[in-house]
C-alpha cells in the first residue's frame, strides 16, 4: 500500500534568527515510517525538522513550517492508501516575519500569532482523502474525551492517543503507552518501546485498511 506519514515538530519563524517550535522528537513518525517500510509498503514521510536519519526505504521531504506541510500533504495524498499524522504541528505561527533580526528595546515585548491549517483537519474536507486516516492526540487531561471528539470531528478511523503529563512516554522519549480509540471501541496497549510499538500500530491500520 501506499502510506503517507507526517513527523517531528514545524518550526515557525520569527525573524531570521528565531523560530517558535515544540519538543517532538519525531521518534514515533519516524518508527512508524520505517515499520510501514518493513512490512513491505511504499511510505512518503512528510517529516518537520528533527535529528533522527532518514529510515531506509522511506521516501522522504523534509518541510519546515506547518504551512509547508500543508502544502506538500495537500500534493501528495490524493495518491495514498493511508495517511497517519503524527507531527506535532505548531498551532499557531507569528503572524508576521521580521526581516531583520529583531533588536531588544522595552522590558515586554508581544509577539502576535495566527493559527496555522489545520492539516489533519483537512485531509476529509478539503483534500478529499478517503484512505485509511490516523491522527494522534497528545493530552495532558481528558484523554479519552478529547481523543473521541478529535477522531469525530476530524473524521479519522483511528486516534492513537497518549497522556503526555505521565512521566517518561510520550515526548522525546523512546517509550510511549497509548490508547487506540476508534469509532465503536478503545484498546489500551501496554507500554513498550516506540520501536516495537510502531510494529504493532503497522498491524493494526493495516487490518483497519483490508
Ligand atoms: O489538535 P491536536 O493538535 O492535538 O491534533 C493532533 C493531531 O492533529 C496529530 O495527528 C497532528 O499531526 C495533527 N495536526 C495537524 N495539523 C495541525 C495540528 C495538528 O495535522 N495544524
Amino acid at each position: 500500500m501506499k502510506i503517507l506519514v507526517t513527523a517531528g515538530p514545524t518550526r515557525e519563524p520569527i525573524d531570521p534568527v528565531r523560530f517558535l517550535t515544540n519538543r517532538s522528537s519525531g521518534k514515533m513518525g519516524y518508527e512508524l515510517a520505517a515499520a510501514f517500510a518493513h512490512a513491505g509498503h511504499s511510505v512518503l514521510l512528510i517529516s518537520g525538522p528533527t535529528a533522527l536519519d532518514v529510515p531506509d526505504g522511506v521516501d522522504y521531504m523534509p518541510v519546515e513550517t506547518a504551512e509547508d506541510m500543508h502544502r506538500a500533504v495537500s500534493h501528495h495524498i490524493g495518491r495514498m492508501e493511508v495517511a497517519v499524522f503524527a507531527a506535532a504541528v505548531a498551532d499557531y505561527a507569528p503572524k508576521e516575519l521580521a526581516p531583520e533580526k529583531i533588536k531588544k528595546t522595552g522590558e515586554t515585548m508581544t509577539l502576535e500569532l495566527v493559527r496555522t491549517p489545520d492539516i489533519l483537519g483537512s485531509a476529509r474536507g478539503a483534500m478529499g482523502f478517503e484512505g485509511t486516516l490516523v491522527g494522534f492526540a497528545a493530552e495532558t487531561q481528558n484523554l479519552v474525551e478529547n481523543a473521541k471528539d478529535k477522531l469525530e470531528r476530524k473524521g479519522c478511523d483511528l486516534v492513537i492517543a497518549n497522556d503526555v503529563s505521565k512521566p517518561g512516554i510520550g515526548f522525546d522519549s523512546d517509550h510511549n503507552e497509548v490508547l487506540l480509540v476508534f469509532a465503536d471501541h478503545t484498546e489500551p496497549l501496554p507500554l513498550g518501546s516506540k520501536h516495537d510499538l510502531a510494529h504493532t500500530l503497522v498491524r493494526r491500520i493495516t487490518e483497519l485498511t483490508c
